[in-house]
This record gives structure tokens, C-alpha cells and sequence, in this order.
């Protein structure tokens, strides 16, 4: 058995859609349909410039792994590829440039200027970044480093100033999303941020590029 991290281009994202969805939904426990209202979304997020996505599979079956050095492109090696390509997903991430007409830029912008931040600095944090829209891992396959794995995978090699990301604020920032954006260096840049529409509250962090 090995996990590999490998790229999903837009097309791999669209076929294998239903899966992650469901590592989504497990990992946020939200509850079973959710998949069904971000499906669109999802797919509407590889048409953004810059968009990536990275994932993590367990391939079980015996296959040479020793040969399969680079998982990125594992043609040439079609046993590798196949098993690769059949295994289930245990982690999902992805993340696209941000930019100005997007609903989640002016959000962070609102909250920005609400907390008082001065056109400079907005445009500072906002001009150029990549924008970590989500990252999860299936709960059974959590606490294994996953996580980190996939975030270094997604943030290697970008050529945006900032990254940034929204999480839900937890008491304490005691969940494995927070121990792992702190171990990142991710900092505060707004906290106790309500989105439009949603009850819950967010805290917006970042960091300079590169990891
Ligand atoms: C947040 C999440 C993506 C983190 O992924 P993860 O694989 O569980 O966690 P990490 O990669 O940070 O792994 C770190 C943990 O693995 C352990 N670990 C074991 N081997 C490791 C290794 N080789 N390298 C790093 N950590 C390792 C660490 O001790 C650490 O344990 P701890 O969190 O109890 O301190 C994942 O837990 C998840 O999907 N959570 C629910 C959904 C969610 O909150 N998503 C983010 C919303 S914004």
C-alpha cells in the first residue's frame, strides 16, 4: 500500500467530482446532499485563471510503486497510471488566483475596510494571491499528515505575492485546521468575519508566497 499525491487537472476533477464531494461532506460533516449544491461550483472554480487541485489516493493494489518516482505524470508506467487512476481519494485540495469579480475578494475587501485597513494595504493583500478555497482530508485518513502534504503540493511554484483562506472560527483554534495554517505561518487577517448569507463565523488568514 502507498499514498501518492498527485495533480487533477480540470478534466480528472470533473470525473472523479462525486468523490470528493463526499471526502468534502465527511470531513466537514455537513450533512449527506450538501454534495449536490456545490457540484456546480466546484466545476465553475477549474474555469478560473490559475486554478490547481491536488489530491492524495491510497493505491492497494501490487503495483512496482518503486517506479512510480513521478506521480504527475505517470505515463509510460500504464499499471501505475491505471491503479492510480481507479484508487479512492483520501484528501482533495485546490485553490485559483484571486481576483476583483470574484464574490469571495470582495468580501475579504468589505471586511478589510470595515476593520479600518487603508486602501494600501488592501490592495497589498489582495492584488495577487492564490486564494486556498479547500482542502480535506477523510476523516479515517486524518492526523497522518495528509493535510500539510497537499497544502505544500498546492502552494509549490505559485507565482502569486499572498495565499489566503477562509476557516471557521473554532474556541481555542483547537482543530487540526487551525494547528496546521499556524504550523504553515498563516497569520490573521480578519477575524470573527461574517460572509453574506452565512451565521457562522469565519477567520481570514494568509501568509506571504512562498511556503
Ligand atoms: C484540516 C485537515 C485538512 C488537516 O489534514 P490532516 O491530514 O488531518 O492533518 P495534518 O496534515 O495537519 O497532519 C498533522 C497531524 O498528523 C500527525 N502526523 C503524523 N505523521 C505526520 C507527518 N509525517 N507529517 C506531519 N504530520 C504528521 C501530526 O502529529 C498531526 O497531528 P495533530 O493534528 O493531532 O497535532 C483535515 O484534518 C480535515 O480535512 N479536517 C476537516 C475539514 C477541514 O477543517 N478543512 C479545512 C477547512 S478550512
Amino acid at each position: 500500500m502507498a499514498t501518492y499525491f498527485i495533480d487533477l487537472s480540470p478534466e480528472e476533477m470533473r470525473r472523479r467530482l462525486g468523490d470528493a464531494l463526499s471526502v468534502y461532506v465527511d470531513a466537514m460533516r455537513y450533512p449527506r446532499g450538501t454534495e449536490e449544491q456545490r457540484a456546480s461550483m466546484w466545476l465553475e472554480h477549474t474555469r478560473r485563471r490559475g486554478w490547481k487541485a491536488v489530491a492524495a489516493v491510497d493505491v492497494t493494489a501490487a503495483v512496482d510503486v518503486t517506479a512510480a518516482v513521478d506521480v504527475t505524470d505517470p505515463a509510460g508506467q500504464p499499471a501505475v497510471a491505471a491503479e492510480i487512476a481507479a484508487a479512492p481519494l483520501l484528501g482533495v485540495a485546490y485553490g485559483y488566483c484571486g481576483a476583483p469579480d470574484q464574490w469571495w475578494q470582495q468580501q475579504v475587501v468589505q471586511g478589510l475596510r470595515r476593520a479600518g485597513r487603508n486602501p494600501a494595504e488592501i490592495s497589498a493583500l489582495t492584488s495577487s494571491y492564490f486564494e486556498l478555497t479547500e482542502l480535506h482530508i477523510n476523516p479515517p485518513a486524518q492526523g497522518r499528515g495528509l493535510g500539510e502534504a497537499l497544502a505544500r503540493r498546492l502552494l509549490s511554484g505559485r507565482s502569486e505575492a499572498n495565499v489566503l483562506l477562509s476557516t471557521p472560527e473554532i474556541n481555542g483554534e483547537a482543530n487540526r485546521a487551525w494547528r496546521l495554517y499556524r504550523r504553515l505561518g498563516f497569520t490573521d487577517v480578519i477575524r470573527g468575519y461574517h460572509f453574506a448569507g452565512d451565521p457562522r463565523a469565519f477567520a481570514i488568514l494568509g501568509r506571504p508566497l512562498p511556503l
